[in-house]
């Protein structure tokens, strides 16, 4: 099912001196139960790209749609809380939480009770492969394998359908990376997700469904 289109997007950086076109012309549908690698140089445009999924920006030309929704007209704040989540190379995970509490924390910002989100929180750390003891452990107490886990479980946990992650397993060795990859497959197709990953990994862009290349601001394949 198709759950995000890029239609004709571009977006462009104004900075003092000149006009950067990061972005130029990318059409794009992306469904759920798919893993979507994003592959291309440095400087290509994948990050602003995502930024534009994660309805963190508008595109300055062209549309965005999230179900066939305009993201131009969607409150892009409860769209990233309910719908989309984005999982970051440093992970994000918010440091005076538990490892817990950090899962907990977006179950609760839909109105679960506490006991309830701390019992969805434990199984999904479970099911990302983390032991019990990490539970009441801060996130820099874990190892950056361990944290990149908590990060998905977290994703997982917002309830929405879609995960968008920049290079998360960049800082990784590579049996982590493949973990982390695994993962992510998982959670595309057991859990319906449309995962969307931005890779430099030719490894890990190998795992996907579908990859994207993009080259000066546009996808070619
Ligand atoms: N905040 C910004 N202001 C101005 N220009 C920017 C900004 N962020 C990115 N750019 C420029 O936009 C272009 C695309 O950058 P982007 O970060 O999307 O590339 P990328 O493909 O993610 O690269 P990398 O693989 O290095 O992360 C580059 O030319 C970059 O210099
Ligand atoms: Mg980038």
């Amino acid at each position: 099912m198709e759950i995000l289109r890029a239609e004709q997007v571009h977006y462009s950086y104004q900075t003092k001196y000149q006009t950067i076109e990061a972005v130029r012309g990318v059409s794009y549908s992306f469904e759920t139960g798919n893993m979507y690698a994003i592959v291309g140089e440095s400087g290509s445009g994948k990050s602003t790209f995502l930024s534009l999924l994660a309805g963190l920006d508008l595109p300055t030309k062209g549309n965005v749609y999230v179900e066939g929704e305009d993201m131009a007209v969607l409150n892009r704040d409860s769209y990233r809380r309910e719908k989309a989540s984005v999982v970051y190379q440093s992970f994000n995970l918010f440091p005076l939480l538990t490892a817990q509490e950090n899962v907990m924390f977006p179950i609760e910002l839909k109105g679960t009770g506490k006991r309830e989100a701390a019992k969805k929180a434990a199984e999904l750390i479970e099911r990302v492969g983390l032991r019990e003891q990490v539970l009441y452990q801060f996130p820099q107490m874990m190892s950056g394998g361990e944290q990149q886990r908590l990060a998905i479980a977290r994703a997982m946990a917002a309830g929405g359908k879609i995960i968008l992650a920049d290079e998360p397993t960049g800082n990784l060795d590579s049996e982590n990376q493949q973990n982390i990859v695994q993962l992510l497959k998982e959670a595309a197709h057991t859990m319906e997700f449309a995962v969307i990953v931005i890779t430099h990994n030719p490894e890990v862009a190998a795992e996907a469904d579908y990859v994207l290349r993009m080259r000066d601001g546009k996808l070619i394949n």
